[in-house]
């Protein structure tokens, strides 16, 4: 791999500057290097103290420094699009941080394979395993036990695509086998990939179909609706179509969790902040403004409604009724 040490032939040395100066002298380099390339600069190591905040000064040998743990490096790694690379230690003091640039292209965002396909087993989608994912998988566990997930019968998951959310909900009950599940996408290659994967599960129905088209299935209603991802996607109508899932499709004693996608999946890496068209940068309007919507008219059909998450914004409704 290319080094690319911010002033040769010594490493930069950022143990006492301040932070707004590393960005600049970090996003002035970056933008001259190719992906892939890696920049590495020296820091204090942030073993050295517990208990401290970023920006406390360290004084060693008479001489003063700025602390910073790994959580800011990690930050700022994915700030600037960057993965961090495994630090090496320099000194007993000092450590060298390397970040390597990730190459944009490489992300399901930007395929143009047809509509159906595009979270397809053959899509980059596919290599995506958000259970495998912290800041994922600790709000969907969480949206699940406040959803009460133990005394849930009928499960539905629009679009469902290879069932992974099905895959932690087996995990967690025990009761697995007794539960009525019901997965939909219209996505071929992922259906059948969530039928495979629970082929031994006959308590499971998964549909190749179009979310726009619901009522032709006659599924009736739910314990539970999950749908992660989905509903702001471009060929539905999110408003409209929210409103008539709850009216037809959520139990009144039901619950109800929605996923709003709130990062970018690029070059292996789950990276911080919705994207809109027209911003160059992370915007998080529209995903307010869909929250706020399905939050206030979940409120007035008497559901009690919490938001959580962070990378995945996690909207969950359970019911105020005497159940
Ligand atoms: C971003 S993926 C999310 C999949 C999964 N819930 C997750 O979070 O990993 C969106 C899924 O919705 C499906 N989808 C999008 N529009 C749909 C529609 N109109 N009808 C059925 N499925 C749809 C896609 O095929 C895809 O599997």
């Amino acid at each position: 791999m290319p080094s690319n040490n911010l002033s040769h032939p010594t490493m930069q040395n950022f143990s006492n500057k301040p932070m707004l100066e590393i960005i600049t002298l970090l996003k002035n380099t970056l933008e001259s290097l190719a992906c892939k390339e890696i920049i590495e600069f020296q820091v204090l190591n942030p073993d050295l103290e517990t208990s401290t905040y970023a920006g406390n000064a360290v004084t060693l040998n008479n001489e003063e420094y700025i602390y910073r743990g790994y959580k800011s490096w990690v930050d700022l790694a994915q700030l600037l699009h960057c993965r961090m690379l495994t630090p090496r230690i320099i000194s007993e003091h000092f450590v060298s941080l390397r970040f390597e640039k990730l190459n944009a292209d490489i992300s399901f965002h930007t395929s143009i394979v047809d509509k159906e396909e595009k979270y397809g087993t053959e899509s980059i989608f596919s290599e995506i395993h958000k259970n495998e994912e912290p800041a994922f998988v600790t709000y969907y566990l969480q949206a699940l036990q406040n959803a009460g997930i133990s005394k849930r019968k009928r499960i539905l998951n629009l679009g469902v695509n290879s069932g992974d959310e099905f895959e932690l909900i087996q995990k967690i009950t025990g009761n697995f086998d007794d539960l009525e599940l019901v997965g939909i996408d219209f996505c071929p290659s992922a259906i059948n990939a969530a039928k495979e994967k629970f082929k031994e599960h006959k308590n499971i129905a998964f549909y190749t179909h179009d979310i726009n088209d619901l009522a032709s299935l006659e599924l009736g209603e739910f314990d539970l609706i999950i749908s992660i991802g989905t509903l702001q996607s471009s060929n539905l109508d999110f408003n409209p179509l929210f409103m008539s899932i709850v009216q037809n499709h959520l139990k009144k004693e039901g619950a109800m969790i929605l996923g709003f996608p709130n990062c970018r999946w690029v070059d292996g890496e789950m990276i911080y902040g919705a994207r809109v068209k027209n911003y160059p940068f992370s915007e998080l309007g529209l995903i307010y403004k869909d929250v706020i919507f399905c939050k206030k008219y979940l409120q007035q059909k008497k559901y009690r409604v919490t938001v959580t998450g962070k990378d995945y914004i996690f909207l969950t409704a359970t019911s105020i009724r005497k159940e």
